[in-house]
């Protein structure tokens, strides 16, 4: 592999799925030791792209050159033989094995001269592997006993094993914390040093400009362009994404007219993790934000209070009257929803399709006797995929063919449509498109609006800034601060979040 030289040629690639044409012509070249963007909104077709290359979906038409050969993978296993790997978006692991298992299923290195598998052999290799790339893993831990962080970069392990040309990472930091991220990106810039191509899609736009040498723009299915990142700012990619000038990444901000506390939390302390003595009051109609690192009880915090968590003390008011939320059953019953920030791993009932998905936690408001009024399952379904123009064929398309982030806004949607009174929501836009973001926080401000209240935790600080009327920042567990989010700055933020670590 020279650097520099193209390592990898797409053209003319068209794919339909029935009443979609997913990718219209689409091209993309990619060169030797470089890593190259995939950019467009959820549901442009960039994973599309990818597994047409990958041989999982057959491409309607166009031709795909690997080192000048043309090439057509029938299936994943022969990409990978040629040396293309691909880190899915939606990890599809075999959680009851080990690591090592995972890694080389269906390669399982052999004794000599016997058909057996050498378990030595294949511990071996895995540790070469991990140590090559600084992953601290024991290749004997059974998958779902890891988070999904670590789930994440045992696949990222795998991809180098079969030391691929062509390294493809979807999305591959939605679940990683800012040091995994920084651990990655030093894999990644090892793997183009020796002279790989790596194709990169993500939603987070420092990250493209910092780690990419080039970007290509995809729009409902078509080519826009390729640039040198160099040459790209931020609001550029948003234009050529959205094909519109987005003057305005935040809705105005909501004035809130309600004076009185909806919901008082009270010297908080969870039985099994950091998370302690945390006490601050919410308002009715608020939009209260949550600041903090990774780790710093931000996630633990909107568990403790749903339930989701056991709590060791404290105790939470709504409405002047202590509420118990010892589960996240009795949690609904007071009024409180949470949205998890792993919606795509824990919210999705795959096999049913977007209304299903969409109704499943609110089904009795639809119900007539002991009827479900299809009607209205149906106009609830619509207003949400008008919301938050979710790009799909119909309702009863299975949520499974939706793009990843088309099926993180079903998810959502599901739970705007409980109405609780708190809506607890953990990362709310993450995987989401910039496009998509601002119909998030509108249908945020409409429920404040009715006078419900929001607590949002995000690592993103101008979304904190811009949407939320105070913030309050978290740090080693604890409450370190809080905040006025119009009188605010992020270095405030970043000092108060640093207190306690
Ligand atoms: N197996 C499938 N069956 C039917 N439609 C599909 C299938 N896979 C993808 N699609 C459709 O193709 C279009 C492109 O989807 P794709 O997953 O490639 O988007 P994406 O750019 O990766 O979006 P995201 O950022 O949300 O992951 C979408 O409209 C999607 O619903
Ligand atoms: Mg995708």
């Amino acid at each position: 592999m020279i650097k520099g030289q193209e390592l990898l040629r797409m053209q003319g690639i068209t794919k339909s799925f029935p009443g979609v044409k997913a990718l219209d012509n689409v091209q993309l070249s990619v060169k030797a030791g470089s890593v190259h963007a995939l950019m467009g909104e959820n549901g442009a077709g960039k994973s599309t792209l990818m597994k047409c290359l990958f041989g999982i979906y057959h491409k309607d038409a166009g031709h795909i050159f690997l080192e000048g050969k043309e090439v057509n993978f029938s299936n994943s296993r022969e990409a990978l033989d040629n040396g293309v790997a691909m880190v899915h978006q939606e990890l599809n692991q075999a959680l009851k094995r080990n690591v090592m298992d995972n890694i080389w299923l269906g390669r399982y290195p052999r004794m000599k001269g016997l058909p057996l598998v050498s378990e030595k052999q294949m511990y071996e290799d895995t540790m070469r592997v991990f140590n090559e790339l600084d992953i601290h893993v024991d290749p004997r831990t059974v998958m779902s006993k890891m988070p999904v962080s670590q789930r994440q970069m045992v696949e990222i392990g795998k991809a180098v094993s079969f030391n691929s040309k062509i390294i493809v990472l979807d999305e591959p930091t939605s679940s990683l914390t800012e040091e995994e991220v920084e651990h990655l990106f030093r894999i990644i810039n090892m793997l183009r040093d020796r002279g790989c191509g790596i194709i990169y899609i993500s939603h987070k736009m420092d990250e493209i400009l910092r780690i990419s040498d080039e970007v290509t723009i995809m729009r409902d299915g078509q080519y826009i362009t390729t640039r040198p990142a160099a040459e790209l700012t931020k609001a550029e990619i948003i234009r050529l994404m959205v094909g519109r000038e987005m003057t305005n990444q935040f809705p105005p901000k909501l004035q809130n007219p309600y004076t009185e506390d909806i919901m008082r939390v009270q010297g908080l302390t969870a039985q099994y993790s950091q998370l302690s003595d945390v006490s601050f009051s919410l308002k009715k109609g608020e939009i209260l934000g949550v600041a903090g690192l990774d780790g710093s009880g931000r996630t633990e915090l909107l568990e403790n209070i749903f339930g989701a968590a056991t709590r060791r003390s404290g105790m939470i008011y709504k409405d002047g009257k202590p509420v118990r939320n010892r589960t996240p059953r009795e949690s609904i019953a007071n009024g409180f929803a949470l949205v998890t920030e792993e919606r795509r791993a824990t919210g999705i009932f795959g096999i049913l399709n977007i209304q299903e998905n969409t109704v499943i936690a609110s089904l009795k408001k639809y119900l007539s006797g002991i009827l479900l009024q299809s009607k209205k399952m149906s106009a609830a379904t619509d207003s949400m995929i008008k919301a938050m123009a979710i790009k799909t064929p119909s309702q009863k398309t299975k949520i499974q063919s939706l793009s990843g982030g088309n099926q993180q806004k079903v998810i959502f949607g599901r739970w705007m449509l409980t109405e609780p009174d708190i809506l607890l929501l953990d990362e709310p836009t993450r995987g989401i498109d910039v496009g998509a973001k601002y119909e998030i926080y509108q249908l945020i401000q409409n429920l404040a609006r009715q006078g419900k209240s929001v607590i949002m935790v995000s690592s993103e600080m101008p979304e904190l800034l811009g949407v939320c009327s105070r913030i309050l920042v978290m740090s080693g567990g604890r409450l370190a601060g809080e905040v006025d989010a119009d009188n605010t700055t992020q270095e405030e933020i970043m000092t108060l979040a640093a207190m306690y670590v």
